[in-house]
């Protein structure tokens, strides 16, 4: 029997657009890496933004609908999700685009170092990166074995 605190499985179904299974029945949707099931207040948020927003005051909507603060007002909702104090997460473009940007702002913090390390465990596109910041910044990218996992 679950306790007060554990809800029912399937409790938050109502909140999503679930794809269904080709014969049309009812799905288990597991994928949550890139794009995971459709929350339904992502859709109506998106709509908002399009329709009550940028189609209402245009470029006034950096300031009037708060996009300029939108990734710090975010991060701050997400941060006790991820252990983290107000102001110590932000939201913003994709995991690529974001881990490009902290790399290149890591090698240009610290000049003296020469070598971006990686592992070869890395998901591929975050490879690709590495090997594109290393190019630009002039370090020398080093690939070694993935730390091995700790035993529970
Ligand atoms: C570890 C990791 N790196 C990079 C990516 C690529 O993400 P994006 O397409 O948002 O750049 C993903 C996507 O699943 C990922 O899981």
């Amino acid at each position: 029997m679950p306790s007060n605190s554990s809800p029912e499985p399937g409790f938050a179904r109502e909140h999503f657009a679930l794809p269904r299974a080709p014969d049309g029945a009812d799905a288990v949707y597991l994928a949550g890496n890139s794009l995971g099931a459709q929350p339904l207040a992502a859709r109506r948020a998106l709509l908002s933004a399009v329709d009550d927003q940028w189609a209402r005051v245009g470029v006034a909507g950096w300031e009037e609908s708060g996009w300029w603060t939108a990734p710090q007002r975010l991060g701050d909702r997400i941060a006790p999700l991820v252990g983290a104090a107000a102001g110590q997460v932000v939201v913003g473009d994709s995991t690529s685009v974001q881990l490009f940007g902290l790399l290149v702002a890591a090698a240009r913090l610290r000049p003296e170092r020469t070598v971006l390390l990686s592992d070869a465990g890395h998901f591929p596109t975050d490879r690709y990166l590495a090997t594109s910041v290393a190019r630009l910044t002039g370090l020398t990218l080093e690939t070694g074995a993935p730390p091995a996992m700790a035993p529970d």
